[in-house]
């Protein structure tokens, strides 16, 4: 397979619709970022990497965090999870309020800023130093010590995040958190906040494509039914209110940002990471949710 041709493509082909989306305004520090970058990689879980553009270049991941936080949770936890925490898409905004208070304080996915909440809840309970650890737990999973917080975009975040604010405080009204919620929500913030490029998320999620081990050294991360459930929960809830489209269109699970970001897993093929900051209206990137259309059009490879 020519990937490098078919970036090449894929990169000619998306550049009239770069300014076409919307840089997130939820977070202040994050309104400044040209639209115009555009960055993709493809990391083959035999050690081979394609990339273009921006690839190498750090953007806030934001929702791609959500990802990696389950996935420790699911080391911690196990099914345990699907007691605090449901698996069916929300049909509603990411950081909806409406749909907790009707379903009694139990976030419909992992994904939803309310599930992602809980999550960093249960790693704090397991773990205590939750910003530490997902920190950690990412720098094995990438092999790169150097990966960190951007702090000036958690603050700006925590600055101005009153619907997580709010979520976090319902949550504990409902007792579906152990810890305090400003805790929570400072860890959940800061792993929103990790700044890294496409090649390091590609890299970074390769244990999802390769049956939970590190491709590199047969490490475990965790057991090959719980990459088939991440992985299936991706397929169903990772671009929120617009999985559905987002599914027909591109064929892969996937996990969007509000940086801009999309992380896309071909189960023993790849991971795929495209960044581009102009979002849709349900938060996933415009430019990006097509180039990874076309990735699968052009490749003709994707789940289905
Ligand atoms: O909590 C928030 O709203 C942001 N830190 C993350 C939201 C996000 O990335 C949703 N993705 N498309």
């Amino acid at each position: 397979m020519n990937y490098t041709a078919i970036l090449e493509d894929i990169y000619h082909q998306v550049k009239p619709l770069l300014t076409q989306g919307q840089i997130t305004d939820t977070i202040p520090e994050l309104a400044h970022i040209s639209p115009l970058k555009f960055g993709m990689a493809v990391q083959t879980i035999d050690g081979s990497l394609f990339q273009i553009g921006d690839a190498a270049e750090k953007f806030s991941i934001q929702s791609i965090s959500k990802v990696f936080a389950l996935t420790m949770a699911m080391q911690l936890e196990g099914d345990n999870i699907w007691t605090r925490i449901g698996r069916e898409p929300s049909g509603t905004a990411f950081n909806s309020l409406v749909q907790l208070e009707y379903e009694n304080g139990i976030p419909r996915n992992p994904f939803i800023n309310a599930g992602a909440l809980v999550v960093t809840d249960m790693i704090i309970s397991h773990l205590g130093d939750a910003r530490r650890s997902l920190l950690d737990f990412i720098h094995k999973l990438s092999d790169e010590q150097g990966i960190d917080y951007d702090h000036d975009v958690a603050h700006s975040e925590r600055e101005t995040g009153f619907r997580n604010a709010a979520l976090a405080n319902f949550l504990k009204s409902f007792g579906n958190l152990n810890n305090a919620p400003a805790d929570v929500l400072g860890a959940y913030i800061h792993h929103c906040s990790l700044s890294m490029s496409c090649v390091e998320l590609a890299r970074s999620s390769t244990y999802l494509a390769n049956g939970g081990k590190l491709p590199w050294n047969d490490e475990t991360i965790i057991a090959a039914n719980q990459a088939k459930y991440i992985n299936s929960l991706m397929l169903t809830c990772g671009t929120y209110d617009s999985v559905g489209d987002f599914a027909y269109r591109v064929g892969l699970p996937a996990k969007s940002g509000v940086g801009g970001g999309i992380l896309a897993v071909m189960p023993n093929e790849f991971s795929v990471c495209v960044w581009s900051p102009g979002l849709n209206p349900s938060g996933n990137s415009l430019a990006g949710t097509k180039a990874l259309e076309l990735f699968t059009t052009l490749t003709g490879i994707s789940v289905f």
